[in-house]
């Protein structure tokens, strides 16, 4: 088969490498000139785990181009997986989506193609799309709503080894063709309509922040009561009916996906006269994780910030990646900045100094320990699980850690002569 992606993000490429490595051809097509002018020049225009290897093994299948001629050129199957930000109001911002739709040639139906959407779009974008198709004469050419559900840092593996494929189409034989694509991964697929496939991604990503704020409130409550969240995760997810994953309580989830979709899904419902009081209960409890416990943490051994200096180790919102869209670090080094504190940072991938106005970056975790009153464990990057604590406190004038992750283990860093702060664990 030949395969059209649209856009050159880490779902797009994922998804085309992927489809390459499963035999077929494909072309990935973006507006970016420099992320093309690097995929041709067979360099990484961004990190993501095991990435540049699926590209380097399915070089000869796979083609990059600005042009959406040669991207669609025989093409059985183009799939958009364009970005959809945020807006103001909180929408989805689907501009990328509709210049993809905009720009096919009307003499696209010749061979019946199928829009594949994995792009993240409210739910009634997929009937806004076919209506916009049918207008514009191209009533001929499918779509198929086939939402992705992969996590940056282990992404191939999760289209390798999805839990589920979920396909909503129209027509039930542009779903067959679809669901034929992913013959050789072992995994149901669920077959719904358009409107439900929209759902079912927006849902699964608004129930897995639910229980990363609900986690985040009950460690609150542990610390005041004097019980350990990591304890009490564990026992509530033995429970089959619950589960344990996504039980990690932290500095709060972040992210290029969960803000964007838990906002859109809180504002769709809001559009058709609905108050999702849940969601937006677990966005500010969010919010309030990523300010609040850190900066009280610092506080209550240091008294004021003001001039004391301070290390953030990680950067990325999460471990296996250089992404810092949404990151809790972002939130973090702002505090810290604004109560008049100095900032150093490291991270082994993202590049803090485009992000972090104020913030000195160092080139190892030791050297952004130099000299300060504490350090913030904010990404739980196994470097630091690794990292020699003993030469970490003999540079740090004060042996204060705040670890964000509950990573580390307190009893060794008591040892060690640290004054330990995890996020719902028991202090001393
Ligand atoms: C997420 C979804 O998991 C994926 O299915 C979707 O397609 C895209 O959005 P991603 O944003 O890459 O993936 O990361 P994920 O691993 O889900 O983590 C998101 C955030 O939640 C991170 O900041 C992480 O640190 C935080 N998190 C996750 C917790 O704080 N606790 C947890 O228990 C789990």
């Amino acid at each position: 088969m030949r395969i059209a992606v649209f856009g050159a993000g880490y779902v797009g490429l994922v998804t085309g490498a992927c489809f390459a490595e499963l035999g077929h051809d494909v072309v990935v097509r973006d507006v970016l000139e420099d992320r093309i002018s690097t995929l041709q020049d067979a360099g990484m225009p961004i990190f993501e785990t095991g990435l540049e290897e699926l590209l380097e093994r399915n070089r000869e299948r796979m083609l990059f181009t600005l042009d959406v001629r040669e991207a669609i050129e025989g093409a059985e199957f183009l799939f958009v997986a364009v970005g959809t930000p945020p807006t103001y109001s909180g929408d989805a911002d689907l501009s990328a989506v509709w210049t993809v739709i905009d720009e096919l040639p009307r003499d696209l139906d010749g061979d019946r193609p199928i829009i594949v959407m994995k792009s993240t779009v409210p739910v009634g974008t997929g009937a806004l799309v076919r209506a916009a198709l049918d207008a514009r004469g191209l009533a001929g050419v499918g779509y198929v709503s086939n939402p992705e559900f992969l996590a940056e840092g282990s992404a191939i593996a999760d289209f390798q080894h999805p839990d589920r494929i979920v396909v909503g189409a129209f027509e039930e034989s542009d779903g067959d063709r679809v669901a034929s694509l992913y013959a050789g991964i072992d995994a149901p697929v669920l077959r719904t309509s358009v409107p439900s496939a929209e759902m079912v991604k927006l849902a699964s990503n608004a129930f897995l922040t639910t229980r990363v704020s609900f986690i985040n409130e009950i460690a609150n409550v542990c610390e005041l009561v004097g019980a350990d969240v990591s304890d009490v995760a564990r026992g509530i997810g033995l429970d089959h009916r619950l589960g344990p994953h996504f039980l990690r309580a932290g500095i709060g989830w972040g992210g290029s996906c969960f803000g964007k979709d838990v906002s859109a899904l809180k504002q769709l419902a809001g559009n058709s006269g609905y108050h999702f009081q849940l969601l937006a209960a677990v966005i500010e409890v969010n919010e309030l994780q990523k300010r609040r416990p850190v900066i009280a943490k610092l506080e209550r051994h240091l008294g004021t910030l003001r001039g004391r200096r301070i290390a953030l180790l990680g950067l990325a919102f999460k471990p296996g990646t250089d992404d810092m869209r949404d990151a809790p670090s972002l939130v973090i080094a702002a505090r810290l900045l604004a109560e008049g504190a100095e900032v150093s940072a490291w991270d082994p991938v993202a590049d803090g100094r485009i992000h972090l106005h104020g913030v000195e970056t160092a080139g190892s975790a030791l050297e952004a320990l130099d000299g300060v009153d504490a350090a913030v464990l904010v990404t739980e990057w196994p470097e630091l699980r690794e990292l020699d604590w003993a030469e970490a406190g003999a540079r740090m004038r004060r042996r204060l850690i705040v670890d964000g992750r509950n990573m580390l283990d307190p009893v060794e860093l008591r040892a060690l002569g640290f004054e330990y702060e995890g996020i719902g664990r028991a202090t001393e």
